[in-house]
């Protein structure tokens, strides 16, 4: 990593109601970040907030019976007080409706209105509420909304507007984007953004007029229109940083290291915000990071599905800093994870409260019998110390690494074998035999050397686990106050003689109740259902032990993720004359999958057609063009037919 600076931002979220589980993950995975690069100096600016202005919350309010300021003030105070509890270390937070956004916003305008970048025009088209974004009748999908997950319905809409003449920038955006790979990431969602831009970039529409939306910051050139939520909302990650208003400040933090998002929000922040930023002659963020859903079961959690997990909740059971580790640990950053209880409990027990919790308490009570309480000095070491130390050092480095390349699970992966490591050495070593035979010297390497270990892992853990990490390092005799990490990749550092002493248990193990157990409760429903299915499917077994084929369970046939897909475009990959490159839309997600059958179906005949895709498939090059997915086809020799789907579906449902 480079010493220079690192600004981060979260999405900021709409008010409209309270925050759940996938609001939580990106604002901790956010302050993760922001502390590792604390932790190896680099100055560092945090901001998360809220977008208060738009339709979402102004229907929120009127459902409420109260005015959308007071919706926004009662709601706000949720998130805050939720990062507050959730140890989120933000150094601003940023609301829409206050004078310092506003004005900010205003002044943009105004400056693009006067260079012609703004310009008003009839408009005629569909708009969706809930994403509060404007389609073309060509956009929609079945004539509903096509954004990921949503497909709700649309609304029909003619009015006069002011209009960003983002157009013109389309040729410039595809080649800012195809000239710097780190902007959009991870690549395949740069290649749906692509993806959108092959077709015509519309103008965007900016305002909405008050006899329609009041709730808005006003046009400063027209006060009959308020501005577009999404045009007001993007502009916080400059306006917070004194755009405008504090030259050195903003000088100081722009251009941001990183926009953290969902990937549901990934046109606006990566077509729309690059647009903006150009008109107003500024450098474009360095990177654009969307990550994946925490979902339930196969759904997205949200709170339009009903089926959000409260975090408030489920952290006054199990703690904070045990639900920030699971996040972080449990999502592979740019896939979707899945969210749940028996998930939590199972790496909760193994990795915190077995191999770090049982270490620490381990280590005290040998120093406490043995060595009054103080870390002793270490004696001769050996190839077994070697390796120990080796170990620690190289996923102290790692972790650092796996922060610059957004691979935080593999990093704490990294760290959580060292603690196997310490456990396995302890076991090797036998402190407990050593203290009683008086082999004083010998034990003092045992125990300097556990000492040293969960020193540097929990320095590194710190970011994560900031109180439970505190504790252990108050615990072990380290100084109070943020690790450091030259110290961290470092060895020897703890003192002989120090004073140890740990007050309670660390990570408490959760016991799951034999009976009512949810592990034992899902094992139940996995069992029924393989009941079910293997009676249904009996021949199918038969017929596949006939032909040698090695059976499967059912559970394994679940994690093949199949959804029907339509065709959108198909051309010839050049150089390879059996690939087709294929657009698909699978659900209001476009993908590009590269599938071998050119020379059974011409480019031109594919799109429009309803196909079957392995949905979750590691994405993979293909004579170096990118696929995420593999459709599947019926074939042999050289006949093959594309799988299809017998009557009408849409695009996105599941095959099972
Ligand atoms: O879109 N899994 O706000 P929003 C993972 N105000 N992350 C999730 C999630 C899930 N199931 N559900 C939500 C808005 N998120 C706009 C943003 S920015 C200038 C304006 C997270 O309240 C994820 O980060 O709908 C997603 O992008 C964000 O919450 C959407 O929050
Ligand atoms: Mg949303």
């Amino acid at each position: 990593m480079d010493n220079s600076k690192f600004y981060i931002t979260t999405p900021i979220y709409y008010v409209n109601d309270q925050p759940h589980i996938g609001h939580a993950y990106t604002t901790i995975l956010a302050d993760v970040l922001a502390c590792y690069h604390r932790l190896i100096g680099e100055p560092t600016f945090f901001l998360t907030g809220t977008d208060e202005h738009g339709q979402k919350v102004a229907q929120a309010a009127t459902k409420n019976g109260i005015t959308s300021q007071e919706q926004a003030d009662s709601t706000v105070v949720r998130f805050q007080e939720l990062w507050k509890k959730l140890e989120i270390s933000n150094d601003d937070f940023i609301r829409t409706t206050e004078p310092r956004h506003k004005e900010i916003v205003q002044k943009i305008l105004q400056d693009l209105f006067d260079k012609d970048e703004i310009y008003k025009a009839e408009y005629d088209g569909w708009y969706c509420v809930t994403c509060e974004r404007f389609y073309t009748e060509k956009d929609l999908d079945d004539g509903k909304c096509p954004e990921s997950g949503c497909g709700r319905e649309v609304d029909r809409i003619r009015e006069s507007n002011y209009f960003f003449r983002m157009s013109k920038y389309q040729e410039w955006l595809i080649d800012y984007i195809n000239d710097n790979p780190k902007f959009i990431q991870p690549d395949y969602r740069r290649n749906e953004t692509l993806g959108f831009l092959r077709n015509e970039l519309t103008d965007l529409c900016i305002s909405r007029p008050k006899s329609r939306l009041d709730w808005g910051i006003d046009l400063p050139f027209d006060d009959d229109f308020v501005t577009y939520v999404w045009f007001d909302a993007l502009v916080n990650y400059i306006s917070a940083i004194g755009y405008l208003d504090d030259e050195e400040k903003f000088k100081k933090w722009w251009p941001a290291s990183y926009h953290l998002i969902g990937k549901d929000i990934l046109t606006t922040h990566t077509v729309y915000w690059p647009t903006m930023l150009k008109a107003m002659g500024l450098e474009m963020p360095e990177t654009i990071f969307a990550h994946g859903w925490w979902l339930v079961g196969r759904d997205k959690m949200s709170k339009s599905s009903g089926n959000v997990v409260n975090p408030m909740e489920f952290i006054d059971q199990y703690g904070v800093d045990p639900f920030r580790y699971f996040l972080m640990a449990e999502m592979t950053l740019g896939q979707d994870a899945s969210f749940t209880e028996d998930a939590f409990i199972r790496r909760y027990n193994a990795e915190l409260a077995n191999d770090l919790g049982n270490m620490l308490s381990r280590l005290m009570k040998m120093l406490d019998t043995h060595c009054d309480s103080k870390i002793p000095e270490p004696g001769p070491i050996g190839e077994d110390e070697e390796n120990l130390k080796q170990v620690a050092l190289d996923a102290a480095t790692k972790m650092v690494d796996c922060v610059e390349n957004m691979h935080i699970d593999q990093g704490l992966a990294a760290l959580a074998g060292v603690v196997r490591e310490v456990n396995r050495y302890f076991e090797k070593k036998q402190p407990w035999t050593l203290g009683k035979e008086g082999k004083y010297e010998e034990l003092g390497t045992v125990l300097y050397f556990a000492a040293e270990v969960l020193r540097i892992i929990s320095g590194m853990l710190y970011p994560v686990m900031p109180e439970k990490m505190s504790e252990l390092r108050m615990a072990l005799g380290l100084k109070v106050g943020d690790p450091d990490y030259k110290e961290l990749s470092k060895w020897g550092i703890t003192v002989a003689g120090t004073k140890v002493s740990l007050l309670k248990t660390l990570f408490p193990r959760i016991n799951v109740k034999k009976d009512s157990g949810n592990d034992k409760k899902q094992q139940n429903q996995q069992k029924k259902k393989q009941q079910d299915t293997g009676g249904l499917s009996a021949s199918l077994k038969d017929r596949r032990a006939a032909e040698g084929v090695a059976q499967i369970e059912y559970t394994d046939f679940t994690k093949v993720q199949l959804k029907t897909a339509t065709i959108l475009e198909a051309e010839k990959v050049e150089g390879a004359d059996k690939l087709l490159r294929l657009q698909v839309e699978i659900g209001g997600e476009k993908r590009q999958l590269v599938a071998g059958i050119a020379l059974n179906y011409k480019a031109e005949e594919l799109p429009g057609k309803v196909i079957v895709v392995v949905a979750n498939l590691k994405p993979a090059k293909i004579r170096g063009v990118e696929s995420n997915g593999m459709i599947l086809a019926a074939g042999s020799g050289d006949l093959l037919r594309l799988v299809t789907i017998d009557g009408e579906l849409p695009s996105g449902t599941v095959v099972k």
